[in-house]
């Protein structure tokens, strides 16, 4: 398969058509914009009519070797809601072929014969490249190790558009495990596509990837990092909380050190600004304290629901809908 990539020029729409979605660097402003818009039509389309028929006859392999609450029944709701049908190997890995020993390529080569898209979720970085590689048909990236999650960043990048109006000259706050945890790797390296100011919150064995800093830096965005939210909460337009991927240790005591490192109160929030937004990709595991559900600004609802939309877009794109 062949990735459409941020010097293609991109027409509407037909920039996707039959491509793998694998990395954010596969997205400029213009695509993004296509594909926001993509998704506020979907959004129409569930308010008014609850579904369409734009994908009847088409088939979507949703494969999933890692747990999953949101992003599988997000791709399956997307599916539905567009009318096309889901072989669904989410919960179910364990009673596959692949608990046989059967390798990742015979399962996307077997899958991509009753399927006109698959969806994968694997524990290894670059599983995803893999799979497409072997594949035919369009292979969606719906997480690969602590590597990337993208359509997670576009849900999360159009959460801040809807939720805020703008994506420029804001003030973005990441908290908690940005070593391992890729949905902060994918949204990092988005909003380098816009003029923003990045704040990185992290205890220090759970820092931005080297890489990932330097990508920030070359685009010429505002960065600081530091060990402590009170630095970055009075100016954040966006908090973004993630949970410590405690399946990424290797050593489990040091876990222990930092799990419950950070946590979100109504007392924190009180110091934000009345406009702040506080995301978090769920699930969480004590970031963000309950009782802040009620506040206004907790849009982690909102975004899940800004899932649907933008998987119902991007399976409409890459199956040239
Ligand atoms: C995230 C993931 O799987 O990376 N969850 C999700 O897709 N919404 C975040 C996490 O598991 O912490």
């Amino acid at each position: 398969m062949i990735l459409a990539s941020t010097n293609e020029t991109v027409e509407a729409g037909n920039g996707f058509n039959h491509k793998d979605i694998i990395s954010v660097s596969q997205f400029n402003t213009k695509n993004l914009d296509y594909i926001f818009h993509r998704a506020c039509e979907m959004r129409d389309v569930v308010e008014q009519d609850g579904c369409s028929d734009l994908l009847k006859g088409k088939v979507l392999a949703c494969l999933f070797y890692e747990p999953s609450t949101r992003t599988s029944a997000s791709f399956i709701a997307a599916m539905d809601r567009l009318g096309g049908r889901v072989i669904p190997i989410t919960q179910g890995v364990q009673f596959s072929s692949v608990s046989k020993g059967e390798s990742l390529a015979d399962t996307i080569r077997t899958l991509e014969q009753y399927a006109d898209v698959i969806v994968l979720r694997h524990p290894e970085i670059g599983s995803a490249q893999l799979a497409a590689d072997y594949a035919d048909v369009p292979v969606i990236n719906a997480g690969d190790g602590a590597g990337e999650h993208p359509t997670q960043a576009l849900l999360d990048l159009f959460t801040i558009y809807e939720e805020l109006g703008t994506l420029e000259n804001l003030k973005i706050s990441m908290v908690g495990d940005l070593r391992n945890g890729r949905t902060v790797h994918s949204l990092t390296k988005l909003l380098t596509l816009y003029k923003v100011n990045l704040r990185f919150v992290s205890p220090e064995i759970l820092r931005m990837p080297l890489t990932i800093m330097n990508e920030v830096i070359d685009a010429g965005i505002n960065v600081r990092e530091t060990h402590d939210v009170a630095d970055v909460i009075k100016n954040a337009d966006v908090l973004y909380v993630t949970r410590v991927q405690k399946e990424r240790f290797t050593d489990l005591s040091q876990y222990e050190e930092v799990k419950g490192h950070y946590e979100i109160t109504p007392e924190i929030m009180s110091q934000a600004k009345e406009k702040m937004i506080i995301m978090h990709p769920l699930p969480r595991v004590g970031e963000i304290h309950d009782s802040v559900d009620s506040d206004p600004r907790a849009a982690y609802f909102r975004q899940v629901k800004n899932g649907m939309y933008i998987r119902m877009a991007l399976l409409a794109a890459v199956l040239g809908k």
